[in-house]
């Protein structure tokens, strides 16, 4: 396996097969053998441009808990962004100061561009509805933890569910599952949400074969992993169009009695009101593990693109 070192993690379409099983494999082991000293002497910038609450603090975990240090900041309010600081001027600054940067911004493209500028590893943090790489590690993670006979070619339903359209977790794990053609994908979106275009012809193009469902409920009783996401309330347009749709979709621990019994439910999180509180006590509910997930993942992540493991 050639080293990943120095490398930007920009989209998932710039892993292969082995570079993800490598970056799962390194994250199994990371788990089961913490190591405290990993990444002494590194330091890591968080800048986030946008709101985050696990995947900056999952960041700055995975690096404080192997020995090395944090700097950002978590609002552009408090950056020189307010002054007027272009993206590329302030990673040309950043660069300087930190091993490695984690970015997340409301613009898609914005990692690439900061990776231009960069001699340092950026990591994207998610760029607005485009792409959101390391929670899809996590994800398939996750997903492999649960039901590992899919890395040896077995099959597996999972339903993509929410907003498909804006939700940048959703078209990255798609982008993923290329590799992993065994994967049946199902989509249930509210009208006007649903997966782009581009994203089904790429799926298509690389053997995934995503269906649509009729409902959320035909989903729930198909899937073995059911991947609930909540509409991007900040990505719409038209604030009218959201209020219209928001109350349609919901997910209930009484929808679940017809699930198979193996059915887990994932999402990246934050919960709004897609979930109901209900679901939680259910065997069904994965998604605060799924979280949890972040911490070895993105040690995995920075410990390689920073060259410590
Ligand atoms: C996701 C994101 O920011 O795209 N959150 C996360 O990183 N866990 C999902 C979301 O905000 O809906």
């Amino acid at each position: 396996m050639p080293s990943l070192a120095g490398r930007h993690v920009l989209s998932i379409a710039d892993f292969s097969r082995d570079e993800i099983l490598h970056i799962l494999a390194t994250a199994r082991d990371l788990a089961a053998r913490p190591r405290r000293d990993l990444l002494q002497g590194r330091l890591m910038a968080t800048l986030f441009f946008e709101p985050s609450t696990r995947t900056r603090l999952s960041f700055e975990a995975a690096m404080q808990t192997c020995g090395g240090g944090v700097i950002g900041f978590s609002d552009a309010a408090s950056s020189s962004t307010k002054k007027g600081e272009s993206l590329a001027d302030t990673i040309r600054m950043v660069e300087q100061y930190a091993d490695v940067i984690v970015m997340r911004h409301p613009r898609d493209g914005s990692a690439r561009l900061a990776s231009e500028v960069s001699r340092r590893p950026v990591i994207n943090g998610g760029d607005g509805a485009n792409q959101h790489p390391s929670q899809t590690f996590l994800d398939l993670f996750t997903i492999a933890g649960l039901f590992p006979a899919l890395l040896e070619g077995a099959p597996l339903t999972l339903a993509f569910a929410g907003d498909l359209k804006y939700g940048r977790t959703v078209h990255s794990l798609l982008t993923a599952l290329h590799h992993f053609p065994t994967v049946r994908v199902l989509t249930v979106a509210p009208r006007g949400l649903e997966m782009p275009e581009h994203h089904l012809a790429e799926a298509k193009a690389f053997g995934v074969t995503v269906t649509p469902c009729a409902s959320l409920q035909e989903a729930v009783e198909e899937a073995d992993v059911l991947y609930m996401t909540r509409l991007q309330e900040e990505r719409f347009p038209d604030p009218l169009e959201f209020d219209h749709i928001k109350a349609s979709y919901r997910i209930t621990a009484a929808m679940l009695k017809s699930a198979k019994p193996a059915l887990r439910i994932l999402h990246p999180l934050p919960r709004v009101n897609e979930i109901a509180q209900d679901v939680d006590a259910t065997v069904h509910a994965h998604y605060f593990q799924q979280a949890g997930n972040g911490i070895p993942v993105r040690q995995a992540l920075v410990a390689l693109v920073t060259g410590a493991c």
